[in-house]
């Protein structure tokens, strides 16, 4: 390959110039599992009322059974997204109305609609500028005599500062939610992300490391908020009424069940995990070793004694080095035909929360990184292979021999 070429972006010839092949972890023994369940007619066990249905057919028990080994935790509650189960999550944790829950800004929005749709109030704290992950120290600047919660999220596949959040969650009496759609199995010190905070939520959508189209899970070792988080994900009010209980009479349960189809592939998609986890690891590692003399492109930083499994691979960019801007770049990748793109626009200042533009500046290490710094590529995911990381690092060789051309480029898009 030629670094010398003009760059696609300036009409020259494009490093890759066919689509990349979809994403599609679905083995045969995920279509046998699907397959089965259809023959039955039984797409879902669930019934809503105070008997045994309540807790679903047996390929959701299976499910959750396995992720109760897999990840060494007492209980595991399926549901139809993460969204639901962060949803979930919040109310079983008691947080409601008048409550603050922090949440960092840099995420998908749904770690904050969660809070959101409780009818507590998220309170954006800033990120740490090396792992994108809620700052600590922010958190407890953060508090008020109203927080209730700490929801941080263990971004792009590896995991927040979860001792020092655990430790400030335990000393100020709060309920520690991980969001850990990102990062299924990765590791800090011991212990499997997801299982630190008092509930971990993990995502079966379609993009996520293992998928069965939608789908989520929350874990605990916690016998009252398994409780709960069962009677939010099926209708709860009607079981109380049926059982007579007198505990839990505050839930509003919704619908958020699983189907058994959904709960049968991800048995094996579980199981798989390892491998699936593997092979974004493999790729990852080739890219840091590839990536390291590019100057202008910082690797992944992973926290000490702790792993990545690479749900995206992200980059921090400096524009000082090449002298184009991050969005210039990235225009350029994508038209080398390559993946590379921001992650997403920062929550605390979508509509929905700015309130008055009060936000902008808020959080300004979130605003900095997303605006000027990251790039994430998602050229970790199987089936890519080597292939696609030689088009990755030559798209990025052209363009650093094509930066003067593709500056003059940017000065003539701003003028
Ligand atoms: C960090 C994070 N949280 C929550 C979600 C929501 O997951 P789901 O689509 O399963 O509702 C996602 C999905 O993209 C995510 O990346």
């Amino acid at each position: 390959m030629n670094k010398h070429a003009e760059p696609a972006l300036l009409g020259g010839p494009k490093v890759r110039d066919k689509p990349y092949p979809s994403y599609n972890p679905i083995g045969e023994e995920e279509i046998k599992r699907a397959h089965a369940v259809l023959e039955t007619g039984m797409l879902s066990g669930f019934v809503g009322r105070g008997n045994d249905q309540f807790y679903g057919g047996p390929a959701v028990r299976e499910l959750e059974q396995t992720f109760c080994e897999r990840f060494s935790v007492k209980h595991a509650v399926s549901m139809n997204s993460a969204t639901s189960a962060l949803h979930a999550a919040v109310v079983a944790a008691g947080i409601g109305p008048g409550d603050e829950v922090l949440v960092p800004p840099y995420t998908m929005s749904a770690s904050a609609t969660a809070i959101a749709l409780a009818g507590a109030t998220p309170v954006f704290v800033d990120i740490e500028a090396d792992t994108f992950c809620i700052e600590p120290a922010k958190a407890e600047a953060a508090l008020t005599p109203n927080t209730r919660g700490i929801m941080t999220v263990n971004l792009f596949g590896m995991a927040s500062d979860l001792s020092t959040l655990r430790n400030l969650c335990d000393e100020k009496k709060l309920t520690l939610i991980e969001d850990n759609a990102q990062a299924p199995a990765a590791q800090f010190g011991n212990h499997f992300t997801g299982t630190l905070g008092d509930i971990g939520v993990f995502s079966l959508n379609r993009h996520k490391t293992m998928q069965v189209g939608e789908g989520g899970v929350a874990v605990t070792n916690d016998p009252h908020l398994a409780e709960r988080l069962h009677l939010i994900r099926n209708h709860g009010e009607a079981v109380i009424a049926d059982t007579g209980q007198t505990e839990h009479d505050d839930i509003i349960g919704c619908n958020y069940r699983l189907t058994e189809m959904q709960a049968a592939m991800a048995v094996p998609q579980l199981n798989r995990l390892d491998e699936l986890n593997g092979h974004r690891i493999e790729m990852a590692e080739k890219l840091n070793v590839r990536l390291s003399t590019i100057e202008f492109l910082k690797t992944p930083a992973i926290r000490a004694n702790c792993s990545h499994v690479y749900y995206l691979y992200p980059m921090l960019y400096d524009e000082g080095q090449l002298g184009i801007s991050r969005d210039t770049f990235v225009a350029a990748m994508k038209a080398e035909g390559v993946h590379a793109s921001n992650y997403t626009y920062p929550v605390h200042l979508m509509p929905l929360f700015i309130k008055d533009n009060r936000n902008h500046g808020s959080c300004p290490v979130t605003e900095d990184i997303e605006f000027n710094r990251i790039v994430v590529t998602n050229i970790c995911r199987p089936p890519l292979g080597d292939s696609e990381i030689d088009e990755f690092v030559h798209a990025v060789e052209k363009i650093t021999v094509a930066a003067p051309a593709l500056l003059q480029w940017q000065n003539s898009q701003d003028s």
